[in-house]
């Protein structure tokens, strides 16, 4: 685990020659909000950022934040010819997997290149199963199937971005192996739900091997799972509950969750490190960026083929 400094000296030190193009959903709140600010910081305001969600004025007042290339002092090495580098919000709800087709096919036809590819959306909920028009439960589509939907959508941009000799990464935030065993008799947990817990669980396991197996068909693009750890972010605020009793214990618990729980721009700069170490390949990292895998991974030739396909029909997505 390289000490807290190193991380940032790290992160501080990175400089393309090339203002990236990140395309983040989540970046309206928490890790992936804190992510976008620290990797426009550090790039000086020298990238072009894409943030899909559905709280605009949360990415506007984002955008209102980060620097612009113009900022740059009289001694900048930034070309006059650079075009402005963009900041543009995309609405979607990631329920609907048609939405994400939609919106990912907008992407492409005005960005046809992407470098990063960071994807945090997501809540962890509990409650009955509750299907989607497209036949797909509610919490695990938010938990798992968007982000296969959305990574195979854009696959096209990344490969650009590989041939060109530039940094090609998609990067989820949530989990590193320490899922259970995919439960290949009830994929989608169609017959036992309890409550949620299951597609929690088992999504955990659902991103790693997914990441796995793009990692296997795009072995030049890079694909890390990384964990968060506690994070103080909106998603562990009294807010966040409906519930009033689970209401009435968060705020009772916010003062030991503020003490125990990791700072979420630490955890962004953490974040970050995980997103730019790791050129090619398939990475778990933990909350501190220390690549842990692969866990939790070895399945058959037979299962992964089953999963990629349940995956591929559940998400109603074609091979890119
Ligand atoms: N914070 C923690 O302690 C912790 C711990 C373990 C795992 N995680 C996981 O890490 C990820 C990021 O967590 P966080 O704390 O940064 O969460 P957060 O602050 O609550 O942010 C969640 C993000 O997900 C987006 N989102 C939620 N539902 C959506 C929908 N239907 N359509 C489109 N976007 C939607 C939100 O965008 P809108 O603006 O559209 O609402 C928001 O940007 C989540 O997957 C979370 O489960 C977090």
């Amino acid at each position: 685990m390289p000490p807290f400094r190193l991380v940032k000296a790290s992160n501080d030190a990175y400089s393309p020659s090339y203002a990236p193009v990140v395309v983040v959903f989540g970046g309206t709140s928490g890790i992936g909000r804190a992510m976008t600010k620290r990797l426009a910081e550090l790039l000086q305001g020298r990238v072009h950022i894409v943030v899909v969600g559905r709280n605009k004025p949360e990415a506007d007042k984002l955008f209102a934040t980060l620097p612009t290339p113009t900022s740059f002092g009289p001694s900048s090495a930034q070309p006059k010819s650079e075009p402005e580098c963009t900041r543009e919000f995309i609405y979607c709800d990631l329920y609907h997997m048609s939405n994400i087709h939609r919106i990912c096919t907008e992407i492409l036809s005005r960005f046809p290149k992407i470098n990063y590819l960071v994807l945090t959306a997501g809540v962890a909920s509990f409650g009955a199963r509750c299907e989607t028009d497209e036949g797909i439960d509610k919490l695990f589509a938010l938990r798992f199937y968007w982000k296969f939907a959305a990574i195979n959508d854009l696959l096209p941009g990344l490969r650009v971005a590989r041939d060109r000799g530039e940094a090609a990464s998609v990067f989820v935030c949530l989990g590193m192996g320490n899922g259970p065993k995919i439960d290949f008799g009830d994929l989608g947990a169609k017959t036992k739900y309890w409550k949620g817990v299951r597609p929690i669980w088992q999504g955990l396991s659902y991103g790693d091997l997914a990441l796995a197996l793009f990692a296997e068909r795009d072995p030049e693009i890079a694909f890390t799972h990384m964990f968060p750890g506690m994070v103080r972010t909106e998603a562990n605020s009294p807010q966040a509950v409906s519930n009033p009793i689970l209401k009435f214990i968060i705020w009772l618990l916010l003062p030991l969750m503020w003490l125990l729980f990791i700072p979420v721009d630490v955890s962004a700069e953490n974040m970050i490190y995980g997103l730019l170490n790791g050129e090619k390949g398939f990475f778990q990292r933990n909350t501190v960026g220390d690549s842990v895998g692969p866990r939790n991974v070895n399945y058959s030739e037979r299962e992964k083929e089953r999963f990629w396909e349940h995956c591929m029909q559940t998400t109603r997505s074609v091979p890119k």
